[in-house]
């Protein structure tokens, strides 16, 4: 049985009072939510005020990126790994769309990411997924393969339980043009097709995939209906707190 995984990615919103604001409310909504994990990730600099509101509660804290650095030393403006479990993460994005398309972020700065937060002990959520034109040209799946074997390149089959792969198709992101329940499936059972050839049958069971792109209160029941869906990571809809707890407890 996989359990589900919820997270919302904060993106740079957010000062700390509305960060505090968000999580203190977000808290006793998703209290009973013991059906997924429930995961927000908020920007580096409140960070640890997040995670020390939360102690005690069923909200994990993610990092939204992390260095390729493990070893503490002169790299201006990074932040390592184990600086975010120290301040309390638990959880960390790495690979996301907008990194690829706008701070240079490539397999191999993916690949290197995903090892350091491993290292840090932080269970690591990897996106993957194709721009429009890419699915367009009938490339999806070879550029999702493509990101996928690069990110996870040097993993062994013991690092396999901390990683999550997070498809969100880049013209789902932020556009309100979510991909159907349908084609996020097929693509999920593309993941741990490859995942099953690349390791092992098993590994690709236990597998989580999310997906993400425009996921709302009102389209994650049918999304979660699928059988390769294992939750979500929600940009937008999960900057206020009753609706990402709409989308927590799609369940009920
Ligand atoms: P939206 O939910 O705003 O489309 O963003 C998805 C996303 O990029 C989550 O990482």
């Amino acid at each position: 049985m996989r359990k589900p995984v919820i997270a919302g990615n904060w993106k740079m919103h957010k000062l700390i009072a509305d960060s505090v604001a968000t999580a203190l409310a977000l808290k006793p909504l998703v209290a009973n939510a013991s059906h997924c994990e429930v995961v927000i990730a908020p920007v580096f600099t409140v960070l640890k005020t997040v995670a020390d509101r939360l102690e005690g509660s069923n909200v994990r804290v993610a990092g939204q990126d992390c260095s390729t650095e493990s070893k503490h030393g002169a790299h201006t403006g990074e932040v390592a790994a184990d600086m975010l479990r120290d301040a309390g993460a638990t959880y960390i994005i790495v690979g996301h769309s907008e990194r690829r398309q706008f701070y240079g972020e490539t397999d191999e700065s993916v690949q290197r990411k995903t090892a350091a937060a491993l290292a840090a002990g932080l269970m690591v959520i990897m996106c993957v997924g194709e721009m429009l034109e890419q699915r367009e040209g009938g490339n999806a799946e070879s550029v999702v393969r493509g990101q996928l074997e690069g990110g996870l390149r040097e993993l062994t089959a013991s690092d396999l339980e901390r990683i999550i792969v997070a498809y969100e198709p880049v013209w789902a992101i932020g556009t309100g043009r979510t991909a159907t329940p349908e084609q996020a499936q097929e693509m999920h059972a593309f993941v741990r097709r490859v995942f099953a050839e690349r390791f092992s049958p098993q590994a690709s069971d236990a597998l989580r995939i999310l997906y993400g792109g425009s996921v709302k209160p009102d389209n994650i029941a049918g999304l979660m209906k699928q059988p390769d869906l294992d939750g979500a990571l929600v940009g937008g809809a999960s900057l206020e707190a009753e609706t990402f707890a709409g989308i927590v407890n799609y369940k009920s």
